[in-house]
């Protein structure tokens, strides 16, 4: 399928795919196996300028967007979902100060971020409140010039390893949805410390950590937007960042698919290679059409992104689930290709299989995403508008 990528994006994508190819691929079974945080290729991805991608050129970014952004997931995801997630989550990160930073913070974040020095976070989901966003219960008490946050966030992705934290609190408890805030926190502020550092099925070159905030004062200055924007802050947030989701998806599923594709050339069975079979074909071709189906499905998405459009609750949801759903799909059947030899950690379809998954649960359960898609559509009465 021709994207007809501009000259740019065409160089994005190669610097990815270099970094991946060159610098992830030789090491992600032995970052898998060993939790380890792959602070090597997130310099090797500062050093390809890929952290510049989305930061406006005036903080020292390239002045690409959310396409050119996903072009780079996807072919880091292509070789290690894990290593992907780390530049995924920092996006996700830096979409609040893009979308609601004055101008006083962009100067702050943003080159340091478009350096790759500074690694971000978003802080949103505590015990409690996963895909109930609006019941947490961590707050941020005005005094004076300062807030103090107290509480509890848990299964933050880069949590740790960022220097930048945003950090949704209650500033007024009894308004709901409506009195929560968002901070700018930074790491080494005085009462804000690391807990619980996650175990996972997949995805496990990334970090997921609990944060814990007790005391910590935060200068008024490190609010994003304003008092009681948080929780539109978070929607906003998450609006732009799931077709980040979905590309990663993308990624891991071409991988998968490459991989089956390999193999299913080169088993000898019955007298001929596997892929003689009729039904290998079948699956190879579903696997194939769904993942192209999804790649279009997140490009369109994030060019709606780019265009400037208002409201993409709807698309983004959409090309997240889609692109999820497929990508589970997709390296299940990439390890049933390879059978006995699928299942073992000798061949990467287990890892791909593995890694899958989390991303039918993060960022907005599937289940969630389809009410949310469900809403949007119902709202306009099923008219396209
Ligand atoms: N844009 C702007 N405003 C929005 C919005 C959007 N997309 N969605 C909702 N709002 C506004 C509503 O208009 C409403 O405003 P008012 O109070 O002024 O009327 C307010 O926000 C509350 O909206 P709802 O009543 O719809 O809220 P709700 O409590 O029923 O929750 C929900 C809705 C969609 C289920 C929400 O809680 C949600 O999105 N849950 C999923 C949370 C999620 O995605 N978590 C991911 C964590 S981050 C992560 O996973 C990152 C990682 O590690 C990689």
């Amino acid at each position: 399928m021709e994207y007809f990528l501009t000259e740019q994006q065409k160089l994005i994508k190669s610097l990815a795919r270099r970094v991946a190819e060159e610098r992830i691929l030789p090491v992600r079974a032995e970052l898998d196996e060993e939790e380890e945080f792959p602070w090597a290729a997130i310099k090797d991805m500062a050093n390809a300028d890929l952290f510049r991608i989305f930061i406006p050129e005036q903080y020292e970014g390239l002045g690409e967007g959310c396409f050119a952004l996903c072009l780079a997931v996807e072919e880091l995801s292509r070789a290690c979902a894990g290593v992907a997630l780390c530049y995924a989550a920092d996006a996700l990160g830096t979409i609040p100060i893009l979308l609601y930073g004055n101008e006083q913070q962009k100067q702050k974040y943003l080159p340091a971020i478009a350096s790759g020095t500074k690694l971000t976070a978003f802080a949103l989901t505590e015990s409690g409140a996963g895909s109930d966003a609006s019941a947490i219960r961590t707050n941020a008490a005005r005094q004076g010039e300062e807030y103090v946050i107290n509480g509890t966030k848990q299964f933050i992705t880069n949590g740790g390893e960022a220097e930048i934290y945003t950090v949704i609190a209650l500033t007024d408890p009894t308004k709901g949805s409506r009195g929560a805030s968002a901070f700018l926190v930074d790491k080494g502020t005085p009462g804000f410390t690391f807990g619980k550092k996650e175990k996972k099925m997949g995805i496990r070159a990334s970090a997921t950590r609990e944060l814990v905030f007790h005391n910590c004062r935060v200068p008024r200055e490190n609010v994003l937007g304003r008092e009681g924007l948080g929780f539109v802050i978070t929607m906003k947030t998450l609006d732009g960042s799931r077709a980040g989701v979905g590309a990663l998806a993308v990624g891991l599923a071409q991988g998968a698919l490459e991989t089956a594709v390999a193999y299913a050339r080169q088993r000898q069975q019955f007298g001929h290679p596997i892929s003689a079979i009729q039904a290998v074909q079948h699956m190879l071709a579903d696997m194939a059409m769904n993942l192209e189906a999804a790649r279009a499905l997140v490009y369109a998405t994030a060019k709606t992104i780019d265009s400037g459009a208002k409201n993409f609750t709807e698309e983004g949801a959409m090309a997240k689930v889609f692109a999820s759903d497929m990508a589970m799909r997709v390296t299940t059947d990439a390890v049933q290709i390879l059978g006995g030899a699928g299942y073992m950690k000798d061949y990467p379809v287990e890892k791909m299989m593995r890694d899958a998954k989390i991303n039918q649960i993060y960022e907005g359960t599937n289940q969630v995403l389809r009410n949310v898609i469900a809403l949007e559509l119902l709202r306009r009465k099923g008219l396209r508008e």
